[in-house]
């Protein structure tokens, strides 16, 4: 049987948006090194439950690194140091028996803390909201070849539709910049014939809409990239900067 770990956990307790946060610390003993760290914050939120105190509060859904609910900065790094992985695919045999492991929330004006370790990320629906849709009346299928994608355009679709809008690559971009989300989004429908008829319209409402969320601009620095646990390419960001400028070049 592998031996077990204890670690000293470090957690950003906030009671609600306006009340003031700070970093409490919890022994955490006798963990399996195959516990999630999203098991292990469940073990340790049963042990404050048994304590009356309240439990830390932290999102998620899928557990599977599907629905993008899971968002915690552990020791500064948006979903632990691991490639590619979203915090509920991190496991407790990655950190060193007796390590002390930070946990905070997201830290970015665009999504405040609602408590604890959830944040609110309304801002990337109302991005959605804006102009992430086609309009085509799409019908039943299609007949599959009846509408030929180059295989280039196809994978590159795919790939960015994989963004699972966790809001990874806001977190860890020194602007809090949501380029890279809204890029991916912008791209998947860009290189389908479907996403044609409103691409431009669509780019100029999104870029908009993340600017009036209050998210920054990117400089570049594709921080976001190395976190994103779908590994989502910062092509993505010069696309929507090229045809955002076509957009606005356009409206002239
Ligand atoms: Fe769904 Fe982590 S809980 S991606």
């Amino acid at each position: 049987m592998s031996q077990s770990l204890s670690f000293k956990l470090r957690v950003w307790r906030q009671a609600s948006p306006d009340a003031p946060g700070k970093l409490v610390e919890y022994p955490v003993e006798n963990v399996s090194p195959d516990a999630s760290f999203l098991e292990m914050l469940d073990i340790v939120n049963d042990a404050l439950a048994r304590t009356g105190e309240a439990p830390i509060a932290f999102d998620s859904d899928c557990r599977e690194g599907i629905c993008g609910s899971c968002s915690c900065l552990i020791n500064g790094v948006p979903h632990s140091s691991e490639p590619a992985v979203a915090t509920c695919q991190v496991y407790m045999r990655n950190f060193r028996n007796g390590e002390t492991i930070t946990v905070e929330p997201w830290r970015a004006r665009a999504f405040p803390v609602v408590k604890d370790l959830v944040v609110d990320r309304s801002a990337f629906d109302r991005i959605i909201a804006a102009g992430g849709y086609i309009s085509v009346n799409a019908g039943s299928a299609p007949e599959a070849n009846q509408i030929l994608v180059p295989k280039p355009d196809v994978d590159a679709a795919f790939e960015a539709a994989a963004c699972i809008g966790c809001g990874a690559c806001v977190a860890a971009c020194k602007n809090a910049s949501a380029a890279l989300f809204v890029g991916a989004k912008l791209e998947h429908l860009a290189r389908l014939p479907q996403g044609q008829p409103e691409r431009l319209r669509r780019v100029q409402r999104m870029v908009e809409q993340m600017e009036a969320e209050g998210f920054g601009g990117c400089s570049n620095e594709a921080e976001c990239q190395a976190v994103c646990p779908k590994e989502i390419p910062t092509s993505v960001i010069q696309r929507m900067n090229r045809d955002y400028l076509r957009a606005l070049l356009s409206d002239l």
